[in-house]
């Protein structure tokens, strides 16, 4: 057993929260050696504060301008962070939870635009892959959306095993008429409130949902090796009424039905594990 295995059941043994505990009883009859730990991501103050208020915290770490509050939530080890809006905040963050903290994995958790057709607001966009819409080298041969010099990468693969553990707890926590959609995702640092534009992104990338995050998240974890996911909720339809009518009127309900996903997510996860190790 490593250093790391054992602060893992050090930290599950003495913690305050019980189920903390159980977790870890429950994964060791299973085999496993420590109970997983989730890095939980939010953009927003307002997209973890559900989070916050209901996890157990132990201990909170400020580093690189960041706050991280290491616990427990429904029994499973979490370690949740506001990221920050945009890609470079997404970015630097999650290269801060990937090699200065132990985490199994990380889900990413907001609210994000849509064109595409059929998804409506308040419903939920589990990614499949992400990729960073602004990304533009198409001048030099590059593919839209491609980061030069990374081996081809355009889009980022999510774990699939989280994005079917997230798609069942969706399945069956989401209010009547909210609708799960597993698709691309793309990201770019700007708030997009243009329908032509919002469409163009869509068209290229046949994205689901547009964002300022994901796609810095998942490349960042992606080249740490650590499985990642993204769970996005729609406020509005990246056009001009986005700003200042539909995002502040479906924030809420957003916030909302993407916290439900995460928090079954995890109750789940403590009937059976639901990752590759
Ligand atoms: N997050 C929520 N709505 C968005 C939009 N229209 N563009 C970018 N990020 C968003």
């Amino acid at each position: 057993m490593d250093k790391k295995q054992l602060s893992g059941i050090i930290a599950a043994g003495t913690g305050t929260a019980a189920a903390g505990i159980g977790t870890y009883l429950y994964l060791k009859k299973k085999g496993a050696e420590t109970p997983k730990t989730y890095g939980l991501i939010c953009p927003m103050e307002e997209e973890m504060a559900p989070f916050l208020e209901a996890m157990a915290v132990e201990t909170t770490i400020r580093l690189s301008g960041l706050t991280f509050y290491e616990g427990s939530l429904d029994g499973a080890r979490i370690i949740l962070v506001q990221c920050g809006v945009g890609k470079v905040n997404a970015a630097l963050c999650t290269e801060a939870l990937c090699t200065r903290f132990t985490v199994d994995c990380i889900i990413n958790i907001g609210v994000a635009g849509t064109t595409h057709q059929g998804v409506k607001q308040g419903d939920i966009v589990i990614a499949t892959e992400a990729v960073q819409h602004d990304m533009d080298v198409t001048c030099r041969g590059f593919a839209p959306g491609e980061v030069p010099d990374m081996g081809g990468m355009t889009y980022v693969q999510a774990s699939t095993p989280l994005v079917a553990a997230a798609r069942e707890a969706a399945g069956d926590c989401l209010p009547d008429g909210v609708s799960v959609f597993t698709g691309r995702v793309a990201s770019g640092d700007q708030f997009i409130s243009d329908r032509a534009v919002a469409e163009g992104i869509d068209t290229k990338f046949g994205a689901y949902a547009v964002e300022m995050e994901g796609a810095a998240i998942a490349q960042v974890a992606w080249v740490n090796h650590v499985p990642f996911a993204i769970i996005r909720a729609i406020t509005d339809n990246a056009d001009e009424d986005a700003p200042a009518l539909s995002y502040p009127e479906f924030l809420p309900t957003a916030i909302e039905n993407s916290f439900a996903v995460v928090r079954r997510m995890l109750r789940l996860d403590q009937r059976e594990p639901l990752m590759e190790a």
